[in-house]
């Protein structure tokens, strides 16, 4: 069978990056969660003081420090677990805390940004076997890719999940500052110029408020048995 390029896009919180990694170790696939190349983004702002107390981003000065940037997404040869590089550093955890998250959407707004990682991101998808999961990449990165699936749940749903994830964490939160946080990510998202979330016509639409993971990958499996020519 030929390879081929997955592309999941989905709202936040719905398990694509598991759903998309699960897939790739099926396929013997490379696994690129984009989500983490904007996080690593955003922490070099932060670190370098272009994202302001008020959550507004420095746009010249990011703009000008993107050459500078430079993120790896590779594996621990011991434990198999992806990994986050920002310019050689591992930023895997520090990626996931609060701070990067609540500035997350702000840096990824900028035109600037998503088209250096665009470039990025169908350099890596050049040779195929990929599964590539983000928000535009079925629209924008891989227009063509072979399979499109799109996420959703509902953000109660995913509230949930999210809150459970942080509890068992030790991060201390409420469910309804999760839902409150989901859903303002939701409408930037949504809402942005550049690259918004949308579903492409050609993709497959996946709710799984109700399924399991080992029913989302039975589904999914037969998907791409039907679609590897
Ligand atoms: O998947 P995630 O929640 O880790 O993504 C973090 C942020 O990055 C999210 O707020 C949306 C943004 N993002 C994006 O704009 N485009 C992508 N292809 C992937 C993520």
């Amino acid at each position: 069978m030929n390879d081929i390029i997955i592309a999941i896009d989905g709202y936040s919180s719905c398990g694509k990056s598991t759903f998309a990694k699960a897939i790739s170790e099926r396929l013997g696939y490379t696994f690129i969660d984009t989500g983490a190349m904007y996080r690593a983004a955003t922490l070099y702002a932060m670190r370098h003081n272009m994202v302001s107390a008020d959550g507004s981003v420095k746009r010249e000065e990011l703009t000008a420090a993107l050459p500078l940037i430079s993120i790896r997404l590779g594996r621990d040869a011991q434990s198999g677990e992806s990994k986050v590089f920002l310019n050689g550093e591992d930023v895997t955890e520090e990626i996931r805390l609060a701070g990067v998250s609540g500035s997350v959407s702000r840096v990824s707004e900028l035109a600037a940004v998503r088209e250096h990682l665009v470039a990025q991101q169908q350099a890596m998808g050049q040779g195929k076997a990929i599964v590539m999961d983000g928000r535009d990449i079925g629209t924008v990165v891989f227009p063509s890719a072979e399979l499109k699936i799109f996420m959703t749940a509902s953000p109660e749903v995913r509230a949930q999940r999210r809150y459970r994830e942080l509890r068992a964490k030790g991060v201390k939160t409420s469910l309804c500052e999760v839902e409150s946080n989901i859903r303002q990510r939701d409408a930037i998202d949504e809402n942005r110029t550049v690259g918004p979330l949308r579903k492409a016509d050609d993709a497959v639409l996946l709710d799984n408020s109700h399924m399991s993971v080992d029913e989302q990958m039975e589904w999914v499996m037969k998907l791409i048995t039907s679609t590897r020519p």
